[in-house]
């Protein structure tokens, strides 16, 4: 017997177990710790063990994933989860990814998934429309934001540098080539400039305005300074909806500065780039459309499960200049090949060659609840952060640190009578944050704005209501005196 074969009866019992696992799963979340009680020893002990000599039937092995992760799983999607971007997932995607995973196209050569490559292309299209970029735009499906900024931001070097950096690296000539973004901006561009070889001192950091937007003047003197220096200014990244505190930098302006000084233009959209589906959204997006890249994530505002990222860009044969080429065994002759419409190879646009079957939950999320049904949830968030942002400043406990310009709310807790010295309550929002985590019944990210700690709500769970924002504060409150209590 091949061990490998499963009967189809076998994969059917395995398969409806899933099922109910999943179901199951699907209808706990909401009555779910956020985070499990768990220590980080006891997840290691649950996996010690030896490498399985033998095979064990696949029913058990469903079954002990219900034991292990099921039950301690942390509750994405519950509509206390505020901390990082990520709203969990809708029902549909986690179906895409089984489907994805027993066709295992291989999205690299257009032979090797004649369908899932037509998907992605057109998934594409799709957002290119939905973001208002031009007839003609392209792109790329990758795993998140931070592989989208990277591949964005490599296209922009071999765009945009003096010499041929596909053939000579940064070694083809001298001065040194800088990028500009605001202090607010992601870890994740700068972790791209560092392996791209610019070096993480080239990204040239700009102050922030009192609303945490890129300060336009500063921007100016800046690269008037890096020019008269030698420098090769490169890139401007404009972000739309900054981790911390969702600010959006003024992003028509930057592309007036960009296209005055040929820079390419690229925007961290990661997280707020699919607001533009939304009417709020779309106003304060204004002038995004017009990046030569943008980097967005369908796992954040489009629902879908962990990971589905995308590099949009105005010219899709940039990307093919920056990563295209074939190796002996992946060239064809595309004449011969192109009779009924031409054969795309989309490794050929981005750094991987073997890629999965992204584009399937992307696709399928869309079909199954419409660009209108994402539209009114965006809206809902936006509204539900500006909401929050006036409960805190209702309250007589609460300090409003920033004001939503997207779907993140910061505060700070302050205790009653005198007030505590500024590394005081920096660890008092810090503590309250583990607090809530603590607790199981919500979950924050603190962060730092203006140097200082502060409670940070992120809303872009499809289940948060206005009573979540209400146990929200209650639960803080609660936490912020028994924490300040113990600090004392
Ligand atoms: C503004 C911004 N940029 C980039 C990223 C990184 O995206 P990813 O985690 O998908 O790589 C995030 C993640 O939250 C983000 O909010």
């Amino acid at each position: 017997m091949n061990p490998f074969e499963t009967t189809t009866e076998e994969l059917r019992r395995a398969g409806e177990e899933t099922l109910e696992i999943l179901t199951g799963y699907w209808a706990s979340i909401p009555g779910r710790r956020v985070v499990p009680a768990v220590t980080p020893r006891q997840m290691e002990q649950l996996f010690e063990g030896p490498v399985p000599e033998l095979g064990m039937p696949l029913l058990d092995v469903v079954r002990e994933v219900a034991e292990k992760v099921e039950r301690n799983a942390t509750a994405m999607g519950h509509p206390r989860y505020f901390a990082f971007v990520n709203p969990g997932t809708t029902s549909v995607a986690p179906l895409a990814e089984a489907m994805a995973a027993m066709f295992n196209q291989n999205l690299g050569a257009w032979r090797n998934s004649p369908s899932g490559t037509a998907m992605e292309l057109q998934v594409v299209k799709w957002m290119a429309e939905l973001l208002g970029m031009p007839e003609g735009s392209g792109g790329i499906l990758v795993s998140g934001g931070s592989m989208a900024s990277l591949t964005g931001l490599a296209a922009a070097l071999r765009a945009k540098a003096p010499w041929d950096v596909r053939r000579l690296g940064l070694q083809g000539g001298s001065g040194p080539l800088t990028f500009y973004a605001s202090e607010e901006v992601h870890r994740c561009v700068v972790k791209a400039a560092d392996l791209l070889g610019v070096g993480e001192e080239y990204v040239r950091l700009v102050p922030v305005d009192s609303g945490f937007r890129m300060d336009m003047c500063a921007l100016a003197r800046r690269l008037d300074a890096d020019r008269k220096s030698g420098a090769i200014p490169i890139a401007v990244i404009g972000t739309a909806g900054t981790v911390n505190c969702g600010a959006v930098d003024r992003l028509g302006e930057i592309a007036d500065f960009a296209s005055a000084e040929s820079l390419w233009y690229h925007v961290d959209g990661a997280y707020g780039a699919l607001a533009a589906l939304s009417p709020t959204g779309k106003t304060l997006l204004r002038g995004m459309e017009r990046a030569d890249s943008i980097a967005l994530d369908p796992h954040k505002w489009l629902f879908c499960p962990y990971e589905a990222g995308i590099c949009l860009v105005r010219d899709p044969e940039l990307l093919k200049r920056s990563f295209g080429g074939a190796a002996a065994y992946m060239k064809e002759d595309k004449d011969a090949t192109s009779a009924d419409g031409h054969r795309t190879d989309l490794f050929e646009y981005g750094p991987q060659l073997s890629r999965c079957f992204r584009a399937l939950k992307v696709w399928m999320s869309l079909k199954a609840h419409g660009r209108r049904a994402y539209s009114e949830a965006i809206e809902e968030h936006l509204c539900l952060a500006r909401l929050l942002d006036r409960k805190v400043l209702d309250h007589p406990r609460f300090e409003l640190a920033s004001e939503a310009q997207m779907s993140i709310s910061c505060f700070r807790w302050i205790p009653e009578g005198a007030r505590p010295d500024p590394d005081a309550l920096d660890r008092l929002q810090d503590r309250i944050t583990l607090g809530l985590e603590r607790s199981g019944e919500g979950l924050m990210s603190g962060t730092r704005l203006s140097g200082r700690a502060v409670l940070r709500a992120c809303i872009l769970s499809f289940r948060t209501r206005e009573s979540d924002l209400d146990a929200l504060l209650e639960s803080l409150d609660r936490i912020g005196h028994e924490t300040w209590k113990g600090m004392k």
